[in-house]
């Protein structure tokens, strides 16, 4: 296990504060800190230009007033886009943030990280290159390390080899036959599971194991409970106040 030693935090912002705020914006990031968030949750993938930006989605449809594959995109193009007016006139302007210029913004605000690395399909290594060095590069020292996470095992792979240095956390539903094996390999410090498909049992396995587990994505105030109660130690949170108020 990798052997770093992290204090995660009850309650981790989902894509800034999706139940606020658009998700993965500037503005959602905003968010989630005036809500008392101290650690957000982003997804990172690559434009076509090699530029990693916040985005969840394959494509922009659903999120901006735009349309088409992220792969397909430039820089240029992704900056046209409105990526908060979808969500609520309130938030109109807001655009989809380069991971460079979120790094300033968390500086500024003092939160922690989970970078979740979000390639889009076939560039699954180049993404996890290509993020990895960019915030190897760029952190700030006065910030707390990051955490890397990934559904992908070929980016945090690619990331473990660019920034070993940086921890990392397998995202999964839940864990498959073998996980040990891999999760050694990858040398992470956490294991990411969809909270849904937890139970007592597997969350002392992962517990036993010498992994951090994190549930996702948990809005409901007693499920959180019940979860800390199997040793969950922090929750992704659409609301994260709704965690806080415990
Ligand atoms: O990192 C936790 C969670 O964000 C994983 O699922 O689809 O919301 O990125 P998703
Ligand atoms: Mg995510």
């Amino acid at each position: 296990m990798n052997e770093m030693s992290i204090r995660f935090p009850r309650v981790i912002g989902h894509r800034g504060a999706v139940g606020h705020a658009p998700e993965n914006t500037l503005g959602g990031i905003r968010k989630a800190a005036e809500l008392g968030a101290t650690w957000v949750e982003f997804d990172v993938a690559l434009t076509k230009d090699d530029v990693p930006v916040l985005l969840h989605d394959e494509t922009v449809d659903r999120t901006t007033d735009g349309s088409g594959n992220l792969a397909d995109m430039t820089l240029q193009d992704v900056q046209a886009l409105d990526a908060g007016r979808w969500f609520s006139d309130a938030f109109a302007g807001e655009h989809i943030p380069t991971l460079s210029e979120t790094i300033r913004l968390l500086d500024t605000l003092g939160l922690g990280v989970n970078v979740e690395i979000k390639p889009t399909p076939g560039r699954e290594s180049e993404t996890g290159r290509i993020v990895a060095k960019q915030v190897a590069d760029e952190w700030p020292n006065s910030m707390r390390a990051p955490v890397f996470s990934s559904f992908q095992v070929e980016a945090l792979v690619a990331a473990q080899q660019a920034a070993p240095a940086i921890p990392r956390g397998w995202l999964m539903r839940r864990p498959g036959k073998g996980w040990q094996d891999q999760a050694r390999a990858l040398d992470c410090l956490s294991i990411h599971c969809n909270h849904r498909a937890l139970d007592s049992k597997i969350a002392s396995e992962i517990r036993n194991a010498g992994y951090h587990l994190l549930a996702y994505t948990v809005n409901d105030a007693k499920r959180a409970l019940k979860l800390f109660e199997w040793g969950v130690e922090s929750v992704f949170s659409d609301y994260p106040e709704r965690i806080l108020a415990i």
